[in-house]
Parts: structure tokens; sequence; C-alpha cells
């Protein structure tokens, strides 16, 4: 048997499923060449390689020790000891993986144990974990949503979502971002009954870093009788008085069917979860293929997320910490004269005139020991250029001034035209 069976068959519809193929292969390789052309090989966004982290915000990159602002850890849980040490007891109990799915021999008492976690910490009866945030919102969009059925998102929705919308098999349409008076023109023009309308959103968006209308949206869902999801990605262990998300912290949580996390930012480690307070939805452990048909995630993973979502449910000072960081941070770089895309908070973007200036000032930063994200189209909303920061709990005093210090210095050049 060959391994290449396509280079090998010489029968006719093997021939043209080769021809068909090679301009698959021609279009794809096309755009990996011009990525290459783009990119070049050294100091590029696309390129970076850590070769060593020293803690969640400090790392040695290209032989040189760097401060990240550019993480998504912000209460730098994957260092604690003790997340460290609950993956530690699992991996040596439980052994790597799972090797298989929840609904076959994948579903071990951590698994169960971390959704009890999840779903109390809501104060809702049940809690689903997925093995990514992307795929908790496929599974639960898709497991919600079908033919017949209609999604309107916001414009500014993760591509995690935009996927799943297509994939769901019901219309979708974008509304405007943040604008519950576009929402609700678009529930007035709808065809299908509203008991068939899916409106989703998030609660921080991690490109400008605004914090979602979720209370003005759900209630405008709402009073046309449509089903609310809240993806919660960022705000989770950040923001409410529980750290739930900005959700809780607008008194949301009522309006709210689906609010779906990711383990991936302030958990620190990678998986998803969605929490309802419909009994219906337990369907979703049926229904949703992201679910069903994936493997479950590894034992010391779980551990370790149960542990963090502990420690965020009973230590606030953590929260409370990163935003006196962030609020340092943005406050510092707003006073030399930076625009930023939103109010101060734990993640943001500063805008940049155009993708050279953007390039190499990113690059200047890596040069003197700062990572930041560079953001380009397509990935940002308007075609900007966006440098992106987030801010830790992790982060010293001394980080920030740093890095207040070498954007002092490079100030001029950034701000004037
Ligand atoms: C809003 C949002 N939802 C979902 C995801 C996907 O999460 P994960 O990376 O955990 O799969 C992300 C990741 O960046 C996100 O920002």
């Amino acid at each position: 048997m060959s391994d290449s069976p396509v280079q090998q068959n010489t029968r006719p519809e093997a021939a043209a499923a080769t021809t068909q193929l090679s301009g698959i292969l021609r279009r794809v390789g096309m755009i990996g060449d011009m990525i290459d052309r783009s990119v070049g090989n050294a100091d590029h966004p696309l390129r970076i390689q850590i070769e060593r982290f020293d803690g969640p915000v400090q790392a040695v990159i290209d032989g040189r020790q760097t401060t990240l602002f550019g993480t998504n850890s912000y209460l730098g849980l994957n260092f604690d000891p003790r997340c460290i040490a609950a993956a530690e007891q699992a991996l040596r109990q439980w052994g790597t993986g799972s090797t298989a799915s929840r609904v076959a021999s994948g579903n071990q008492d951590g698994h169960v144990a971390l959704e009890r976690t999840i779903a109390k910490f809501y104060d809702r009866p049940d809690a689903i974990v997925f093995s990514t945030g992307f795929m908790a919102n496929m599974g639960t969009i898709c497991g919600l949503a079908s033919d017949g059925d209609l999604i309107l998102y916001d414009s500014h929705c993760h591509a995690s979502i935009i996927d799943a919308c297509r994939a769901s098999g019901a219309t979708f349409k974008p509304f405007k971002h943040n604008d519950p008076v576009d929402l609700d023109r678009l529930l007035k023009e709808a065809t299908v009954p509203a008991s068939r309308i899916l409106v989703v959103l998030e609660g921080l968006y991690s490109v400008w870093g605004d914090v979602g209308d979720v209370k003005g949206l759900a209630t405008v869902a709402k009073d046309h009788g449509a089903l609310v999801f809240v993806d919660e990605a960022h705000g989770l262990g950040l923001y409410g008085d529980n750290g739930r998300g900005v959700t809780e912290a607008q008194g949301a949580e009522h309006l709210v069917d689906a609010i779906v996390g990711t383990f991936s930012k302030s958990v620190g480690v990678i998986g998803g979860y969605c929490v309802t307070m419909h009994p219906a939805l337990k369907s979703l452990r049926f229904l949703a293929r992201a679910y069903l048909y994936t493997a479950s995630l590894p034992p010391a993973v779980v551990a370790s997320a149960r542990t963090a979502i502990e420690i965020i449910a009973s230590e606030p000072g953590l929260r409370a910490e990163m935003w006196r960081k962030a609020e340092r941070f943005c406050l510092g770089v707003e006073a030399l004269g930076y625009s930023l895309c939103a109010a101060p908070g734990p993640v943001g973007s500063i805008r940049m005139r155009g993708l050279v200036q953007g390039m190499d000032f990113w690059r200047d930063l890596l040069a003197r020991g700062i990572y930041v994200n560079l953001l380009i189209p397509p990935a940002t909303p308007a075609g900007e250029v966006l440098l992106r920061f987030s801010v830790s709990a992790a982060h010293t005093d001394a980080d920030i001034d740093k890095f207040l210090d070498i954007m002092r210095e490079m100030a001029p050049r950034a701000i004037s035209a």
C-alpha cells in the first residue's frame, strides 16, 4: 500500500481528482508564498518563537529577556503553584491524555467535577465542558441553531462565532457593533418568529478592548422574545463581583440564556464551557458535534482549570490587582499622548498610522525587550493596524514603568504625522 494514493493512481477519475487537487494546491501555495514574501525571515509577528518562559509575563525571545504584554494570562494563573500542583498530581494519577470523547471512555471524575465547579461558580444547574473555547462556540451555537433559525451577531464577534454561524445551517446577519438600535431594527425586520432567533455577542471585545453592551442588547433581544448568547472568553475572572464576566458586572445574567467561556485566557490552560439556566439545553451533550466527536480534555488540564476557577471565585484580590495594573498601564500610555481604542481595561489597542509604521514600531519594541501583539487587516475592524496589549496581575509595577519609559522615548515617532 502506498502512502500517497493520488500520485500512484492512474485511473481517469483519479487523474481528474489530481488536476482538481493541483488547482487547490496551486491556490493555497500562492497564498503561502505571498505570506512568506511579506513576513520575511526575522522579527515578524507571525514568526515569534519563545525560547523560554520565566513566569507568566517574562520570556526569552531571540536570546533576549522580554516582558510580555501580549498574552491572555490576565491573572498569571498559568504559573500559579496551586494550579501546577493540581496538574502534576492529575498527570501522575490519570496519565497524559483521556484518549476518548466524553461520550465514550473520556468521561472521567475530573471532567464531571470541573463541570460542577463551573455550574456552582455561575449558580446554574449545569455546565458543559468542551476541549477549546473555539469548540465551545462551535458546539453551542451549532447545537442551538439550525435550518430555518436566524442568528443575529455583533459585527465584531470572534472568528469562532462566525464559523459557528456558517456551520449551523441557520441564516445569520451581523448587527452594528454594540448597537441596540440596529439589533432592534433587524429583529423587527426578521421573517422568522423571535423564538427562533439567537442573538450572539461578547462580554469584552479583545481587539479594541471595549466592553459589550450586554444589558442593552440583551434587553432588546428579550423584548422581542429572542434567545441571548454571550461569549465571555475575555471577561471571565476580570469583571463582576464574583469574576463571572461582563454579563455579571452589568447585572444582566437573568437576561442571558447561554454563556460560553474559555480556559485559555484568565484560567491559564485550554478548554471551554457553556452554562445555561435552561434544563432543555442538557441536549447540547448530544447535539453539539464539537462535544461528541472529539477527545475530552487531558486530566492535568482539567485539574488545573478547576483549581484556577476556584481561585477566581475565592480570591477577588487577584482581580483587583489586575485592575490596578491595567489602570496604571493605560492611564500611563494615554498620558504620553497615545490614543487607545477604548476605555482603560485589561486588554486594548493603540492605533498605528499604517502597516509600515506599525511594523517598525512593533519591531523596535521587541528589540527593547517588550512583546505586544501587532494586529493587521483582515484581523481588525475597519482595516486598522493596531498595537494590542494585555495587562496581567503578574506584571510588576517595574514592568509597567519599563514599558512606559520605552513608549515615552518612542512617542514622537508614533504621534507626530
Ligand atoms: C471572544 C473569543 N471567543 C473564543 C475564542 C477561542 O478560544 P480558545 O482559544 O480557547 O479556543 C477566543 C480566542 O481568542 C476569543 O477571543
